[in-house]
């Protein structure tokens, strides 16, 4: 990546080519029937990209279902863009119900999108997306099908097919392990097909996207070079490890790992195991007067470890991510410090609940 390439020269393109093709594949589809869509900016920029193109800019209604930040950030997508939206609430610590989502897709109302996040990774939750999926199309046959998959892509299994999505999300920078630079959408050919002028936005409109690069398979805009090449790299180490079937075996052994350990250390998950991705886990904060999360966050920082503060409202909790280019060792690494952090607070082990 820290090579220079212009946007049109033949490496460039062939980059590109190679990029959406392997996406495809990982994704168990073919271009008979989806396009894979990179989009220049972070996963959001994709998501917004997705609800502009795919619903025609007078008269569409979108139903959002949501049980944490990232489902409300589709909510907050289509009040900026004017799209008016229902939103199905759950809450953050539990799965969304598909009983619930049956009744609310019962009513008068009809929507001609109904949205989803697969890994909610602001709690760790997996939706159950192909149960969800199957009961839009059987109550709704031509809503169009959307699903987040922004950090599930490519480790923790999604069936386009058999859970009927229209268009999926992710980004370079989650279980493919590329850096930051672009997103990507997956969607169906013959929606795509039927999107033109929708886009309230120039920049933000996949239907001018695809349509450019099956054409001359370079971007509209200048394209984030660095970043492609860099996700070319991403993609044969993926290969290297076995694909799917070796990069969700690692991830799920980090998180056996992490699990094991921070139950020794008497930490508690906020979520029930049958519910939890392997992605990322919320703990508790313990119940001890001398835990206070800035420093206990601060003093791992100090180790090079980086965790990420809690994302659920109204719970305290933290997260550690299990993704990336991480190792069981890096999660014992983790445990041996968080242990000595702890002990400096004079935190005593195993922490109270
Ligand atoms: C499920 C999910 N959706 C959306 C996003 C937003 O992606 P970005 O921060 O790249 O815009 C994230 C980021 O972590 C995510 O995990």
């Amino acid at each position: 990546m820290l090579r220079d390439v212009g946007s049109r020269d033949t490496e460039f393109i062939a980059c590109i080519k190679f990029i959406r093709q392997k996406i495809l594949e990982i994704a168990g589809v073919t271009n008979k029937k989806f396009s894979c869509i990179p989009m220049q900016g972070s996963g959001t920029f994709a998501v917004d990209a997705s609800f502009q193109t795919v619903l025609p800019k007078e008269g569409a209604r979108a139903l959002v279902i949501e049980n944490g930040a990232y489902g409300k950030r589709m909510v907050k997508i289509c009040e900026a863009a004017g799209i008016a939206c229902d939103v199905q609430s759950f809450r953050e610590d539990r799965q969304v119900e598909p009983e619930v989502i049956d009744d609310a897709l019962s009513g008068r109302t009809h929507y001609d999108l109904v949205a989803v996040v697969h890994s909610e990774t602001s709690s760790g939750v997996i939706n159950p997306v192909t149960e969800v999926g199957n009961i839009v199309k059987s109550r709704s046959p031509d809503s169009i099908f959307l699903v987040d998959a922004i950090s599930s892509f490519g480790a923790v299994p999604l069936d386009l097919e058999a859970s009927k999505i229209d268009v999926f999300i992710s980004s370079a920078n989650k279980c493919l392990q590329g850096v930051p630079g672009f997103a990507f959408v997956v969607a169906r050919n013959e929606l795509i097909d039927k999107c033109k002028g929708n886009s309230r936005t120039l920049s933000l409109d996949l239907y001018d996207q695809v349509k450019q690069l099956d054409k001359t398979s370079q971007f509209r805009f200048t394209p984030p070079t660095h970043s492609m090449l860099a996700f070319k790299q991403s993609l044969e180490e993926f290969e290297a490890e076995g694909g799917f079937a070796g990069r969700s075996k690692r991830y799920q052994e980090n998180r056996a790992v992490l699990r094991q350990g921070m139950r020794e250390l008497g930490f508690k998950e906020l979520l029930d195991e049958k519910i939890a991705g392997y992605i990322i886990s919320s703990y508790l904060y313990p119940k001890d007067p001398n835990f206070d999360f800035m420093d206990f966050y601060n003093r791992l920082n100090e180790k090079d470890l980086v965790i990420y503060p809690g994302k659920v409202l109204d719970i305290d909790c933290f997260r550690i991510g299990t993704i990336g280019d991480l190792h069981p060792e890096d999660m014992r690494i983790l445990l041996k410090a968080i242990r000595e952090v702890l002990a400096d607070m004079n935190i005593s082990v195993p922490v109270k609940n």
